[in-house]
């Protein structure tokens, strides 16, 4: 994209897609390709972070995120220990900032955080000497997300730059549509996305996106489709009148599927609401690179960990 050749990372922490250059972003996407051989290997694990501790601090529920980073730090043989918010001191009223510090006082080299609040890594990257790295904050970015988004359509596609991604669904509440629109627009994709009037965020143009209030519109002619989970947990109420309706204008169906190109990509960030914002024979379908996208979240979180933690060239030898 911009003709640099970027061999690390100059920050210390992955906070979010913004800061990142393109080479940077090129630089973690190739470190990936390499990770991802690593687990085709009868022993899936190397010595890049032997001596390195990981804490994994999830104050919101994941199941993709939180296990293949802890995959990732196994393949790469760092130490990692693992944040119950429920049976911590969180429970009794300690602080985000607090509980940080105590942590880092036992001296982690990283510390990857989700956390319901927007911010919430940044404020900690601040004060904190360890690595942070953005697991999903709030609304707001989920990097690693867009990231292993960015691989499965480069393995699949040969490259980012001239693809046309339509992405569809509750924008309002989603940190992976943000995440994902910062780097794909960055990559020479053109990004278009979709959703219910009432979900779609003001600003949302500017982040670099063109923006459509009917599915079908968006969907025309694109090579990827991503296709986002509606948010019920977020919303304090229903921002559409019934499921049954969201599915009728906003469910990517084998039928709406035809208006995109032939061979075009059917993603989703995971989880699903089958039957909602997608019909199950999309989800499992021929197109559907779902699972895909897993696989490829533990080689981009191992990239990612090798980088920050200072790697640069052949991540294996050691
Ligand atoms: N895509 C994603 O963030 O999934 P989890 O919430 O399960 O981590």
């Amino acid at each position: 994209m911009s003709g640099e050749r970027v061999t690390r990372l100059r920050g210390k922490d992955l906070l979010g897609i913004d800061p990142l250059s393109p080479g940077e972003i090129q630089l973690i996407l190739d470190t990936a390709v390499e990770m991802r051989e690593i687990a085709q290997r009868p022993i899936k694990k190397v010595p890049a972070l032997r001596g390195k501790t990981v804490v994994n601090l999830f104050m919101e529920a994941s199941t993709r995120t939180r296990f293949s980073f802890e995959m990732a730090e196994k393949r790469l043989s760092a130490d990692s220990l693992s944040f119950a918010a429920a049976s911590s001191s969180v429970s009794k009223g300690e602080t985000l900032l607090d509980t940080a510090l105590n942590l880092e006082a036992m001296q982690p080299d990283f510390l990857i955080i989700r956390h319901p609040h927007a911010g919430a890594p940044h404020r900690l990257a601040r004060v904190l000497r360890s690595s942070v790295i953005n697991a999903g904050d709030g609304a707001h970015e989920h990097p690693t997300q867009a990231l292993l988004d960015a691989l499965t359509i480069r393995l699949r596609r040969g490259g980012l730059a001239g693809q046309v991604v339509a992405i569809v669904g509750d924008l309002q509440h989603s940190r992976v549509v943000r995440s994902n629109v910062l780097l794909l627009s960055r990559m020479g994709a053109t990004v278009r996305v979709a959703g219910p009037p009432s979900l779609i965020p003001v600003g949302m143009a500017a982040l670099g996106c063109e923006v459509y209030t009917r599915m079908e519109d968006a969907i025309a002619g694109a090579d990827v489709v991503m296709m986002l989970r509606i948010q019920l947990e977020r919303q304090g109420r229903m921002n559409f009148p019934t499921v049954r309706e969201y599915y009728d204008f906003f469910a990517l169906t084998p039928e709406r599927l035809k208006l995109a190109r032939k061979d075009c990509l059917v993603m989703h960030p995971g989880p699903m609401n089958r039957g909602v914002e997608i019909d199950s024979r999309v989800a499992d379908g021929p197109q559907s690179v779902i699972l895909e996208q897993v696989t490829n979240g533990v080689a981009v979180r191992m990239a990612v960990l090798y980088l920050l933690a200072g790697g640069y060239g052949e991540p294996t030898a050691n």
